[in-house]
Protein backbone atom coordinates (compact mmCIF):
# COMPACT_ATOMS: atom_id res chain seq x y z
CA UNK A 1 0.00 0.00 0.00
CA UNK A 2 1.27 3.25 -1.12
CA UNK A 3 1.83 5.46 1.92
CA UNK A 4 1.14 9.21 1.53
CA UNK A 5 1.50 12.61 3.60
CA UNK A 6 -2.59 14.08 3.57
CA UNK A 7 -1.91 16.66 0.85
CA UNK A 8 -2.95 19.96 2.94
CA UNK A 9 -0.06 18.68 5.08
CA UNK A 10 2.43 18.02 2.47
CA UNK A 11 0.84 21.28 0.76
CA UNK A 12 1.82 22.88 4.08
CA UNK A 13 5.19 22.13 4.33
CA UNK A 14 5.89 23.17 0.83
CA UNK A 15 4.43 26.95 1.67
CA UNK A 16 6.45 26.90 4.60
CA UNK A 17 9.95 25.91 3.09
CA UNK A 18 8.83 28.41 0.15
CA UNK A 19 8.33 31.01 2.77
CA UNK A 20 11.27 30.47 4.04
CA UNK A 21 13.48 30.19 1.26
CA UNK A 22 12.06 33.82 0.29
CA UNK A 23 12.80 34.99 3.74
CA UNK A 24 16.36 34.06 3.45
CA UNK A 25 16.42 36.42 0.56
CA UNK A 26 15.41 39.66 3.04
CA UNK A 27 19.16 40.58 3.82
CA UNK A 28 20.42 41.70 7.10
CA UNK A 29 19.92 40.40 10.16
CA UNK A 30 16.57 38.71 9.00
CA UNK A 31 17.77 37.07 5.85
CA UNK A 32 20.99 35.48 8.12
CA UNK A 33 18.36 34.44 10.68
CA UNK A 34 16.06 32.57 8.20
CA UNK A 35 19.74 30.98 7.40
CA UNK A 36 19.87 29.84 10.78
CA UNK A 37 15.92 28.57 10.87
CA UNK A 38 16.79 26.99 7.45
CA UNK A 39 20.00 24.61 8.73
CA UNK A 40 18.10 23.54 11.84
CA UNK A 41 14.84 22.67 9.68
CA UNK A 42 16.25 21.41 6.81
CA UNK A 43 16.67 17.35 7.81
CA UNK A 44 13.91 17.33 10.33
CA UNK A 45 11.30 18.21 7.62
CA UNK A 46 13.31 15.53 5.61
CA UNK A 47 12.78 13.31 8.33
CA UNK A 48 8.64 13.82 8.74
CA UNK A 49 8.03 13.63 5.35
CA UNK A 50 10.10 10.21 5.85
CA UNK A 51 8.49 8.62 8.65
CA UNK A 52 6.50 10.67 10.67
CA UNK A 53 3.73 12.63 8.31
CA UNK A 54 2.88 9.10 5.82
CA UNK A 55 0.94 7.22 8.33
CA UNK A 56 -1.69 9.85 8.40
CA UNK A 57 -2.57 9.17 4.83
CA UNK A 58 -4.32 5.84 6.42
CA UNK A 59 -6.46 7.32 9.26
CA UNK A 60 -9.42 8.50 6.90
CA UNK A 61 -9.75 4.84 6.06
CA UNK A 62 -9.03 3.65 9.46
CA UNK A 63 -11.82 6.19 10.86
CA UNK A 64 -14.24 4.46 8.31
CA UNK A 65 -13.61 0.82 9.74
CA UNK A 66 -11.18 -0.09 7.18
CA UNK A 67 -8.14 -2.28 8.20
CA UNK A 68 -6.10 -3.89 5.61
CA UNK A 69 -3.26 -6.91 6.39
CA UNK A 70 -1.01 -4.37 4.12
CA UNK A 71 -1.50 -1.35 6.40
CA UNK A 72 1.48 -3.24 8.12
CA UNK A 73 3.60 -1.35 5.65
CA UNK A 74 3.16 1.60 8.21
CA UNK A 75 4.51 0.23 11.40
CA UNK A 76 7.97 0.67 10.27
CA UNK A 77 7.24 4.29 10.34
CA UNK A 78 5.36 4.27 13.72
CA UNK A 79 7.82 2.47 15.60
CA UNK A 80 10.35 5.34 13.83
CA UNK A 81 9.02 7.94 15.53
CA UNK A 82 7.69 6.44 18.56
CA UNK A 83 11.73 5.87 18.83
CA UNK A 84 13.10 9.36 17.86
CA UNK A 85 9.87 11.19 19.36
CA UNK A 86 12.31 12.81 21.94
CA UNK A 87 14.76 13.61 19.58
CA UNK A 88 12.12 15.49 17.23
CA UNK A 89 10.87 17.40 20.00
CA UNK A 90 14.56 18.70 20.80
CA UNK A 91 14.88 19.83 17.31
CA UNK A 92 11.50 21.24 17.46
CA UNK A 93 12.94 23.70 20.65
CA UNK A 94 15.87 24.34 18.24
CA UNK A 95 14.05 25.12 15.80
CA UNK A 96 11.70 27.54 17.77
CA UNK A 97 14.28 29.20 19.29
CA UNK A 98 16.15 30.43 16.05
CA UNK A 99 12.46 31.39 14.55
CA UNK A 100 12.04 33.44 17.79
CA UNK A 101 15.47 35.38 16.70
CA UNK A 102 13.98 35.68 13.00
CA UNK A 103 10.72 37.29 14.32
CA UNK A 104 12.68 39.91 16.58
CA UNK A 105 14.92 40.49 13.39
CA UNK A 106 12.12 40.81 11.02
CA UNK A 107 9.81 43.03 13.43
CA UNK A 108 13.43 45.42 14.07
CA UNK A 109 13.63 45.32 10.27
CA UNK A 110 10.29 46.48 8.80
CA UNK A 111 9.63 42.66 7.59
CA UNK A 112 6.35 41.85 9.18
CA UNK A 113 5.71 39.28 6.45
CA UNK A 114 8.43 37.11 7.76
CA UNK A 115 7.99 38.02 11.58
CA UNK A 116 4.35 36.52 10.51
CA UNK A 117 5.93 33.24 9.01
CA UNK A 118 8.03 33.04 11.90
CA UNK A 119 4.48 32.87 14.41
CA UNK A 120 3.07 30.08 11.68
CA UNK A 121 6.36 27.96 11.99
CA UNK A 122 6.07 27.80 15.63
CA UNK A 123 2.11 27.05 15.48
CA UNK A 124 3.33 24.15 12.97
CA UNK A 125 5.35 22.72 15.38
CA UNK A 126 3.17 22.84 18.06
CA UNK A 127 0.09 21.16 15.89
CA UNK A 128 2.80 18.57 15.51
CA UNK A 129 3.31 18.01 18.76
CA UNK A 130 -0.08 17.97 20.08
CA UNK A 131 -2.09 16.25 17.53
CA UNK A 132 -0.04 14.23 14.53
CA UNK A 133 2.58 13.09 16.37
CA UNK A 134 0.63 11.79 18.91
CA UNK A 135 -1.68 10.40 16.23
CA UNK A 136 0.52 9.20 14.13
CA UNK A 137 2.20 6.88 17.10
CA UNK A 138 -1.49 6.23 17.97
CA UNK A 139 -2.25 4.43 13.91
CA UNK A 140 0.89 2.27 14.78
CA UNK A 141 -0.34 1.11 18.80
CA UNK A 142 -4.45 0.74 16.92
CA UNK A 143 -2.98 -0.84 13.75
CA UNK A 144 -1.12 -3.41 16.09
CA UNK A 145 -3.98 -4.47 17.91
CA UNK A 146 -6.88 -4.43 15.19
CA UNK A 147 -3.87 -6.90 13.10
CA UNK A 148 -3.00 -9.27 16.15
CA UNK A 149 -7.17 -10.02 16.67
FE1 LIG B 1 6.64 19.88 9.94
FE1 LIG C 1 8.32 19.44 12.95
Amino acid sequence: MLMEIPKTLKIEHDELHAELVEATKAGGRTGQAANAVARVLHDHFVKEEQYALPPLGILKRLAHGTVQPDMAEVLQMTDRLEAELGTMLVEHESIVAELAKLKDAASAEGHPDVALFADKLMLHARTEEDVLYPTTILIGRYLKLMLAG
